[in-house]
This record gives structure tokens, C-alpha cells and sequence, in this order.
């Protein structure tokens, strides 16, 4: 195939967190965030990721005492904050159109509950969306990546409280209007459903405080209703300030496929889909769906919604949806005795068509287009992938290569399949792969978890030189931007 299946304005790039890469966790006034207190486990089984991201009061209480910098990962990442100058110059190298950053609410209001934002805080930023415009890069910015600050879970419970819409609210309305001339793209909250998965990182909840299970998931409806309507403030105040700007929400796309024709399957498959949508329809649609209100109904959850927050909801609703893509998943109406398979804190049933990484996701390319249709056609409005790749080990060899075939193979695969759902109709602003250079695992709080084009000389006890190596997939990406996709398709491909 000779002609490209996408069009000329496509954003091609990569994605990064500033938790994950900046590291510099205490520096320039930066506050302490959620993501400090987590830690490398080294004696916990990698696939068990629940255990992996689980993080408890006494966690929290050590980690604050702690100085500790190999343990919590997160607190060096791969050093970003000092290097960014040379890793943007090798992102430009490549190609990018665009990069996936967030900003560290932390470094802006290092406790969240201050009146006046940090100016050097404000000044990094600043300085760090200059020099992505000197190469070429467009910023791409998520608001909240599983980074708040840590005092507002301690003194206001975390995202239950309707203080802390507020405080988000201010940092959004200082960032938003410091940044308008140099960013287009926002995004509010990374992967808002991942709310249950670990209430913690996401919104502050740390569940054993609750009395039972019913509680603390009535504490995250109520904790996730008010991230609803934090991010209808900040598109608000986005639309305010620059109305050409556009504002994204940000889903962890997860496909279910019923593991059989038994409508039972077919029931539970439904079941998965439609809770795994219900937090993009309140983002696009504006509504709560039915079934999650007749859920709050038969359980008795008193969650606290004003008409207000309701028709803020319906006003400001978000222009695109990104998401971040990485498997499908399986779900059948008997599980005892099936083989159960995870990733991303999703589990379901193994599919035997599929092939798994290292770290045991599954890998299924047609899944995304497949995803992408769904969508789509659900919405009508444009979507954006923002997180996509493998995580696997790699090898550095003596004289400085990586030779990452396995993760060309990935991504040739995958963004074959979102030319072709673009070509089926499905309208695509762009593509940023995850973890565009190597960076700390949000899971596993490890370095030897590799997704990217570039190579970091750094292990999981935080030793190595921190230099940058190119793999052999970042020549093949670069070649796959200057071509606008045309390389992926060879003979037979169309
Ligand atoms: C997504 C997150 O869920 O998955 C990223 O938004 C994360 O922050 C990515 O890094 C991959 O997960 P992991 O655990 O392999 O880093």
C-alpha cells in the first residue's frame, strides 16, 4: 500500500506522566502526592497487580518519614525534570507532532489546599512547553494522572470531599490560564474509571477505612461524581479562556468479548461494556445512565448531587475522547475452574487467540479497531489515542543497542488496524504510545517494565547512568511519522 490511511494533520507522538518520569519529587517546593508514597515490591508475584498498587494507612504513615528514593521509584522516575531539554530533542529527532505530559498538581499547590500557586512550580511548565514548541512538539496535557496531592487525602478524604472540586478547580483555573497560548490539547482525568480498580491513586480513598465493601463503594461513586463535576469546571473555564482550545476526557478502553454465544456470556460481556462506558457518557453525553442511578437506588447510596453540579454537567461536556488501549478482555457467565488472566487491574477469562507480553497482557490489535468502531459510532465525536504499547524486558547489548523486534512487531500491528478504522469512518486526532521513552511503571513502581522508543540505563534499585539509548524501534517510528503511516502497510496489507 502506497497511500496513507491517515490524514495529514494526524497527531503522531508519545505519552508520558509526570509521576512516572519527572522524578525530582522534592524539589522547587514540590509537594508530596499520592504517587510518592508508592512502592517497588519486589517478593510480590508481577502479575499480582491488586497487590502490587495496593497501598494501606501505615504505607502512607512510613512513607512520610521516609527519605527513601529506591523503594519509591516514583520519587526519582527517570529524571525528566532535569532532562527534558535532551529527551524532547530526541522526541523531536523522531518525528512527534505532539506529547502526552501531565502536570504534577503538587509542584503548582504542593498540599492542594493553598491560596497561591508555587511560582517555580508555574515557571517549569512554562519553560518545559517552550521548549516542546521549539521542536515542533504541540503539549498535550492531562490535568490529574494519579498524582494528588497527599495531604488532601489525610485532611479532607480525598475526592469524597467537595472541598477538594474546589482546590482542583483553582489549580485548573491557574493552569489553564498561564499555559492558554501554549496549549491546545487538555485532558482532565487519566483513565477516570480506574476509580474502583485503585481508589486510592485515583481519588484518594483508601477502602479498609470504610465499614464494608458497600460503603466504600458508595464513598467512590460519590468521590467520582465530583471529579465529574471538577472536570465540567475546568472545561468550563477552559471554553472561558481560550475557545478554540479543546478539552478531552480520558478512558481506559477495555473491550469485553463474551467468551461464548451463550447469552449468558453475551449478558455478561453487556455488563462489562456498559460499566466501562458509563464514565465517558457522563463526560460526553452530559447524563448520569439509568442503571448506575437505579444501582445507587437498590443499594441505598446517598450520594450528593445538586441540580447545579447536574446542569454544569450537561453544559460542559468534552469535545474528543482519548483513550488509552492495551487489551481486550473476556468475561463468561461461569468463571470457576477457567484460567483468569490480567493487566491493567482488569481481569477476565484467558483468550485462547491471543498472545500475552512479559508481564502477561494479552496482545490484540484488531481489538483497537474493533474498540475504535464501538466508540465511534456510540459518540459521534472525534477520539484520540493516548496510551498504547508493550511493556516487556529489554536487553541493552555492549556496544549500546536495544534490539526490540517484539515491540515493533506490537505496535506495526496495532496501528494497522487504526489506519483501517480510520478508513472504515472512524474519525482519529492522533496516536501517542506510551511510555515514548522508558519510564517507572504506574503499577509496579519498577524501571525494568520497558515501553519505550528510547532506552534509559537505569534498574529497578535505581542504579544506572540514566543515559538515553535509542532502540531499534525508534528508527521504525520515525520511519512510520515521516511516512504518515504509509510504512506500515507492505504488499497483501490492504
Ligand atoms: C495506564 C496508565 O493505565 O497504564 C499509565 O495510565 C501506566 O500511567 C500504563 O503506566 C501502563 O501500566 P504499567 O503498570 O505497566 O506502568
Amino acid at each position: 500500500m502506497t497511500k496513507t490511511l491517515f490524514p495529514d494533520n494526524f497527531l503522531w507522538g508519545g505519552a508520558i506522566a509526570a509521576n512516572q518520569a519527572e522524578g525530582a519529587w522534592n524539589v522547587d517546593g514540590k509537594g508530596m502526592s499520592v504517587a510518592d508514597v508508592a512502592k517497588f515490591k519486589p517478593n510480590i508475584d508481577k502479575k499480582d497487580y491488586k497487590a502490587q498498587w495496593h497501598v494501606s494507612q501505615a504505607d502512607i504513615d512510613e512513607a512520610k518519614t521516609s527519605d527513601d528514593e529506591v523503594y519509591y521509584a516514583k520519587r526519582h522516575g527517570i529524571d525528566f525534570y532535569h532532562r527534558y531539554k535532551e529527551d524532547l530533542a530526541l522526541f523531536g529527532e523522531l518525528g512527534f507532532k505532539t506529547l502526552r505530559i501531565s502536570i504534577a498538581w503538587t509542584r503548582i499547590f504542593p498540599n492542594g489546599d493553598e491560596e497561591k500557586p508555587n511560582e517555580k512550580g508555574i515557571a517549569f511548565y512554562h519553560d518545559l512547553f517552550d521548549e516542546m514548541l521549539k521542536n515542533g512538539i504541540e503539549p498535550l496535557v492531562t490535568l490529574s494522572h494519579y498524582e494528588m496531592p497527599l495531604h488532601l487525602v489525610e485532611a479532607y478524604d480525598g475526592w469524597v470531599s467537595k472541598d477538594v472540586v474546589t482546590f482542583f478547580n483553582r489549580y485548573t483555573d491557574v493552569v489553564i490560564k498561564e499555559y492558554a497560548s501554549k496549549v491546545k490539547y487538555w485532558l482532565t482525568f487519566n483513565e477516570i474509571d480506574s476509580v474502583f480498580r485503585h481508589p486510592f491513586t485515583t481519588v484518594g480513598v483508601l477502602e479498609e477505612k470504610y465499614s464494608d465493601k458497600l460503603a466504600a463503594e458508595e464513598a467512590i461513586y460519590q468521590a467520582v461524581h465530583n471529579q465529574f463535576v471538577a472536570s465540567s469546571i475546568a472545561t468550563r473555564q477552559l471554553k472561558e479562556t481560550n475557545p478554540d482550545a479543546l478539552m478531552g476526557a480520558m478512558l481506559t478502553k477495555t473491550t469485553t468479548y463474551p467468551e461464548t454465544c451463550n447469552p449468558l456470556d453475551i449478558e455478561a460481556a453487556q455488563k462489562a461494556n456498559r460499566q466501562n462506558y458509563f464514565y465517558s457518557d457522563v463526560q460526553i453525553r452530559g447524563k448520569y445512565p439509568k442503571h448506575v442511578l437505579n444501582h445507587w437506588k437498590k443499594n441505598n447510596f446517598k450520594i450528593d448531587v445538586t441540580e447545579e453540579e447536574l446542569a454544569n454537567l450537561e453544559k460542559y461536556t468534552v469535545d474528543f475522547l482519548s483513550f488509552s488501549y492495551y487489551m481486550s478482555m473476556v468475561d463468561s457467565h461461569e468463571k470457576a475452574n477457567k484460567e483468569i488472566v490480567g493487566g491493567n487491574l482488569n481481569q477476565g477469562v484467558r483468550n485462547p487467540y491471543l498472545d500475552m507480553t512479559d508481564f502477561g497482557w494479552q496482545i490484540d490489535p484488531l481489538g483497537l479497531k474493533i474498540s475504535m468502531i464501538d466508540m465511534y459510532d456510540r459518540y459521534q465525536i472525534p477520539l484520540m489515542i493516548v496510551e498504547n504499547g508493550i511493556g516487556n524486558f529489554d536487553t541493552l547489548t555492549e556496544d549500546g543497542k536495544v534490539h526490540d523486534s517484539y515491540r515493533i512487531e506490537y505496535f506495526k500491528q496495532h496501528l494497522q488496524q487504526v489506519g483501517y478504522a480510520i478508513d472504515d469512518g472512524v474519525e482519529c486526532l492522533g496516536y501517542t504510545s506510551w511510555g515514548c521513552i522508558d519510564l517507572v511503571s504506574a503499577g509496579t513502581s519498577q524501571m525494568d517494565k520497558r515501553y519505550g522508543f528510547i532506552y534509559v540505563d537505569l534498574n529497578d534499585y535505581n542504579e544506572g547512568t540514566l543515559k538515553r539509548y535509542k532502540k531499534d524501534s525508534f528508527d521504525w517510528y520515525q520511519e512510520v511519522i515521516t511516512t504518515n503511516g504509509a510504512s506500515l502497510y507492505g504488499e497483501g496489507d490492504e
